[in-house]
């Protein structure tokens, strides 16, 4: 069965909705199979948003990202990839649909880099190189 990565990043856990994001990944039928508090190094951060390096968001990013703990979860379930995906919700809080996590809980904060949540992997190749990166 497929697995996928989810974070809830830094702005998530200080908002107390890690409950009300794992509640709408377990009331869509996925699974949680693992699941830890972590505050996240830079030198995970780095590998993790390797794709982002050199972009204008990149540093902004990694900070935030290292500002707080960090949720990640382990899920199980067919097509959760892009399941959650669709669960998430686009990047950008502010036109994200509403229904989705980002659309119903997020908004622009008037900060350098977007705060929208929630990660989730975008392919099944990332899914395996990111759970192999937060979760062995
Ligand atoms: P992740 O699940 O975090 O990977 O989000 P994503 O896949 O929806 O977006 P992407 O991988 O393209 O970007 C990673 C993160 O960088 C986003 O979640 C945002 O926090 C931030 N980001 C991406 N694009 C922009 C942008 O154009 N401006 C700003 N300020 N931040 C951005
Ligand atoms: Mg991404």
């Amino acid at each position: 069965v497929e697995e996928t990565l989810v974070l809830i990043k830094p702005d998530g856990v200080a908002r107390n909705l890690t409950g009300e994001i794992l509640r709408r990944i377990e009331a869509k039928g996925y699974s949680l199979v693992d699941m830890k508090l972590v505050q996240a190094e830079r030198s995970l951060l780095a590998e993790h948003y390797a794709e982002h390096e050199g972009k204008p968001f990149y540093e902004p990013l990694i900070e935030f990202m290292e500002s707080g703990p960090i949720v990640a979860f382990r899920i199980a379930g067919n097509r959760v990839i892009e399941g959650f995906r669709a669960l998430a919700g686009t990047t950008d809080p502010t036109t994200a649909a509403p229904g989705t996590i980002r659309g119903d809980l997020g908004r622009d904060w008037g900060v350098k880099v977007q705060q929208n949540l929630v990660h989730g992997s975008d392919s099944p190749e990332s899914a395996t190189a990111e759970l192999a990166l937060w979760f062995d």
